[in-house]
């Protein structure tokens, strides 16, 4: 789940080309921020050169900072380490033993250690403990023998396991090779040339044009043409990207996530826009007869639990969600019709579900936010979010618009009227922000230097506890627990003592259950709190079925300002990235 990418650039932009793929790399910093590296082809001394450095782009870009180099290729990298510790040596771009190539990788080379040893044998020399290292020496070797392109296809060749792949050579300085086996990349065009990225999002300033490389895809780029080849050779199919740059710029707010919680309601609208502007809704809910079942993975998985939940409150049915990393154990199960929900679209743990699903015969439904994703390509039917870029790591205006899809499925298939029930949606959810806010930032306040705490719930409120306590636990690294209320007596109780935090998600399905839970800790000292109406987060009273809408915006602030008062990037959390892409 590395970030990377690449340009070729036109005569009068080459000189622009290390604050380029700087701007790149910030946008795909969310993939990953162990560390970060550059490497271009200097046109001018006809050599490459590779800067790199552990931690986040902003170490890398010091170091740039009175760097000018006329180039008319580059490739970068932002790392989120699997094989190697982060370290300058272990980031990525890599190099050969002549120092004539440069790569960059993101997956697995699950061969590597094999293909290393006979490199060795033939004495090539690595310096980094990283499977992408194999790469440059593999082609280095290769080259001896052969033309640069046929010696990049021998070594995507050898290769096994999962990559997107770019690299750069002086032996060819006018293109870019790249591969994709699994791993997300996409290629751009605009008027400073072509481009090549993990995340369309970071080509927004510079590509008007994109089109999504397929898997077992591979070819060149330079500054005014690409050749792509796989199974066939083919023209790509270039479409104009639905988000603007602006989208993915911060605006008036301090980080990602505050915008991002703050633009649920406009999230909501905009899918909503979206799912009254087709019909393959309908066509989803005729798809869900006989078999269904649902996986996902993180705060996906939360939306879909609900969506269970919801169902099987409409229909007397209930759809399994199954957590996506788990859904191998179960694949029996997988067959029928699959819903398979992810923001990326390119969660590996999600993505193999629904191949192991389609393997058993089963239709795919896919609900996801990034248009030309894997799992947008792969579903029978895919139902878009129309949130927007979502840069945070935290997933929270995705999650509102996760649900607005998966409530239309519901409701579109016992025949309500999508339009009159969802309607009122984004309303709520402004309202809560409104009413929330300041309670939720003096709340964090007084909760921050706590190290533990317990979020409960009780039926519908169940997930959206356990969906703020992810939250909770991600940004702000305090060990959050969800628990149903009535379950925290069967043991969980047994950490009540005076000062333990206590969170409670309302809900008016049976609020008895909650006041007792209530009851239950507060005589043990600990500290409870509520988002309920009219209690210590207020928030507007709704029906049970809008919970979701109004509890979860507080609980995304709550675990904003915790962040914030710990002194810690909310946008950037430690170990994590935005899109898991390995297994
Ligand atoms: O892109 P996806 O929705 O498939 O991602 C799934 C999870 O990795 C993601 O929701 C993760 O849990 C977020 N960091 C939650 O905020």
């Amino acid at each position: 789940m590395c970030g990377i990418a690449a340009a070729a650039l036109r005569s009068k932009f080459r000189m622009e080309m290390i604050p380029l793929l700087l701007e790149f790399l910030k946008a795909l910093e969310y993939r990953g921020y162990d560390s970060a590296g550059i490497g271009v082809y200097d046109e001018v001394n006809r050599r490459i050169i590779i800067w790199k450095k552990k931690g986040k782009v902003e170490s890398l870009a010091k170091i740039l900072r009175n760097v000018r180099v006329r180039a008319p290729i580059g490739i970068a990298h932002t790392r989120w380490a699997t094989h190697g510790i982060p370290s300058d040596i272990n980031a990525h771009p890599h190099t050969d033993c002549k120092n004539e190539v440069a790569v960059v990788h993101n997956g697995i080379i699950s061969n590597f250690r094999e293909l290393k040893e006979k490199l060795e044998e033939s004495g090539h020399k690595f310096v980094s403990d990283t499977d992408t290292e194999v790469i440059a020496h593999l082609f280095e070797e290769y080259l001896k023998s052969m033309p640069p392109f046929e010696a990049f296809e021998k070594t995507i060749r050898s290769l096994k396991g999962y990559y997107a792949i770019v690299m750069i050579t002086s032996k060819d300085p006018t293109k870019i090779f790249f591969a994709r086996k699994e791993s997300p990349l996409v290629i751009g065009r605009g008027s400073k040339g072509y481009f090549l990225s993990s995340d369309m999002v970071s080509l927004l300033g510079s590509a008007e044009e994109v089109a999504v490389i397929e898997d077992g895809e591979y070819g060149w780029i330079t500054e005014d043409d690409y050749f792509v080849t796989g199974k066939n050779r083919r023209e790509l199919s270039f479409f104009k990207p639905s988000w603007t740059p602006q989208q993915a710029m911060k605006g008036q707010y301090e980080h990602f996530m505050l915008k991002e919680i703050y633009e649920g309601p406009t999230a909501i609208k905009e899918t909503l826009v979206g799912i009254l502007s087709d019909d393959n809704i309908f066509k989803a809910a005729e798809m869900m007869d006989e078999h269904v079942v649902a996986v996902a993975a993180g705060t996906s998985y939360h939306a879909s639990l609900i969506f269970s939940y919801l169902y099987m409150k409409h229909t007397g049915k209930y759809i399994i969600t199954l957590d996506a990393s788990e859904a191998p154990h179960y694949k029996n199960l997988l067959r029928g019709t699959v819903i398979a929900v992810s923001q990326s679209g390119e969660t590996y743990d999600t993505l193999k579900a629904v191949r192991l699903a389609k393997k058993n015969g089963a239709k795919i439904i896919g609900v996801v936010n990034v248009l030309g994703s894997t799992l947008d390509r792969e579903s029978d039917i895919s139902l878009r979010l129309r949130a927007g870029p979502e840069i945070g790591v935290a997933a929270t205006k995705t999650f509102l618009a996760q649900l607005t899809i998966l409530y239309a499925l519901t409701y579109a298939k016992v025949g309500m009227d999508l339009e009159e029930t969802l309607r009122p949606l984004p309303e709520v959810v402004k309202e809560s922000l409104e009413m929330s806010a300041g309670y939720a930032k003096a709340l964090a306040n007084k909760l921050y230097q706590k190290r533990d705490m317990y979020v409960l719930g009780t039926g519908i409120s169940n997930f959206v506890a356990m969906e703020i306590a992810l939250k909770i636990k991600e940004i702000s690294y305090i060990h959050a627990e969800a628990y149903p209320a009535g379950e925290a007596k069967h043991g969980p109780i047994s950490l009540a003592e005076k000062g333990f935090p206590v969170l409670i998600a309302w809900t008016p399905e049976d609020e008895d259950k909650l006041e007792v839970a209530d009851e239950e800790f507060s005589s043990r000292g600990s500290e409870v709190y509520w988002i309920a109406p009219e209690k210590d987060i207020p928030i507007p009273k709704v029906s049970w079925e809008i919970v979701p809408f109004a509890v979860t915006p507080p609980g995304q602030l709550l675990s904003y300002y915790l962040a914030i008062k710990r002194g810690l990037d909310p946008d950037k959390p430690r170990n994590l990235a935005k899109s898991v892409t390995v297994h």
